[in-house]
């Protein structure tokens, strides 16, 4: 188990645009350590996501895996996936409003996300998906891609009143924002 550093906001490393894998490269032990590591290091954040530009790997993979997150006790459960050349699409224009976190920036804060959204990736074993994902699900995948972008949730932040370190989220607005989210969640169905 190989757990890398991540880099925080102010590294310039997080703002390079990463480049996309050659499906022909999926296979390689290069590729394939990259991942487990992307996974050990996600896993031992408790994060439900990571983006290889935040330990500094400027190619378009990332991971994502929700169980029973700590972090994000109110996100509906994503099994471990692996996203490689993961390419969004919004369906249609409504948007939520998500308060965030990440592993990269030591805040929460609240941004705008598409509620609805078409994903096409490549997995580990350089199989085509071609998928819909709502919610919070559609939120966590928006974020993801965002960093292989160079683009932190930070950036997409409205409200700068919103930001709030994690204590002071737990103390002051979890409870209103996990009452929202569930409902939003009931709706939505993830
Ligand atoms: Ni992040």
């Amino acid at each position: 188990m190989t757990v890398r550093e991540i880099l925080t906001i102010g590294n310039p490393e997080l703002r390079r645009v990463a480049a996309e894998i050659d499906p022909a490269e999926i296979g390689s032990e290069r590729v394939q350590r990259l991942i487990n590591e992307l996974i050990d290091t996600m896993r031992g954040a408790n994060g439900a996501g990571l983006a290889a530009t935040q330990i500094g790997e400027h190619v378009r993979i990332a991971v994502m895996e929700v169980g029973e997150n700590p972090r994000y006790p109110y996100k509906p459960k994503i099994p471990l996936t692996i996203a490689i050349n993961p390419v969004i699409e919004p369906l249609d224009d409504e948007l939520v409003e998500i308060n965030e976190g990440c592993l990269s920036v030591p805040m929460r804060g609240n941004v705008q996300r598409h509620v609805n959204v078409r994903v096409r990736y490549l997995d580990r074993e350089g199989n085509e998906h071609d998928e819909i994902k709502r919610g919070l699900t559609a939120g966590t995948w928006q974020h993801e891609c965002d960093h292989l972008d160079g683009v932190l949730f930070i950036d997409k932040v409205d409200d700068p009143t919103t930001l709030s370190t994690w204590d002071e989220f737990n103390a002051h607005h979890r409870d209103a924002f996990i009452e929202r989210i569930t409902a939003f969640v009931d709706r939505v169905g993830s």
